[in-house]
């Protein structure tokens, strides 16, 4: 099946997960185009369509919210998936998922989109890529959210084995979906 992946990122965490998925497609047998969502043509191309952003300051990253305002109708018809990568989820606490949850639901109504499978994805903490302000801000953050305030290296939380059977179940759907419409 031809696949569109659709990634939004700032630090380039997203993009890094973004890669592994089309590998594990690419493993499952579908022909993946993996495009960032300044760029990323119409779904209309594809059998199905996969769509990852990180959050900013409580905002999904502006490219993927254009990208999603303009082809929800397409989107819809489609086998659909999103994932968000936050560092909420990388929290051992409450507070941080309910904030990730919160954010993710008040995304998915403002754009009358449901997405068929969403993941929540632990992100990165990139200490050595932010500039002065950026490093005292998340380090704040880190604080908050009981993570490393170590800012002499990067920490990443996403869980592999978990994105692993995300991807893997999301190839499923499109496969049986696809043979349903036999
Ligand atoms: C300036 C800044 C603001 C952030 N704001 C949030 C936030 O509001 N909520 C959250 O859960 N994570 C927040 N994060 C964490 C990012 O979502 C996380 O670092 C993610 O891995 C970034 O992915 P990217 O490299 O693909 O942009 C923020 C990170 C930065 C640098």
């Amino acid at each position: 099946m031809k696949i569109l992946i659709v990634y939004s990122t700032v630090e380039g965490h997203t993009r890094k997960i973004a890669r592994f998925m089309e590998g594990i497609l690419q493993e499952e047998g579908h022909q993946v185009a993996l495009i960032d969502a300044k760029t990323a043509p119409a779904p209309g191309a594809y059998d199905a369509v996969l769509i990852g952003s990180s959050i900013h300051i409580g905002q999904y990253n502006n490219p993927v919210r254009k990208y999603i305002k303009k082809h929800v109708g397409a989107i819809r018809q489609m086998p659909n998936a999103f994932f968000t990568v936050c560092l909420g989820t990388a929290s051992d606490l409450v507070e941080g998922h309910e904030e990730a949850a919160r954010t993710a639901e008040k995304f998915f109504t403002e754009n009358r989109w449901d997405p068929q499978m969403h993941m929540q994805v632990p992100g990165a903490l990139k200490y050595t890529q932010y500039g002065f302000l950026k490093k005292f801000v998340l380090k704040r953050i880190a604080k908050k959210e009981g993570l490393s305030t170590d800012t002499t290296r990067d920490h990443e939380f996403t869980d592999w084995n978990a994105v692993s059977g995300f991807v893997k179940a999301f190839s499923e759907m499109v496969t049986s979906s696809s043979a349903g419409a036999l």
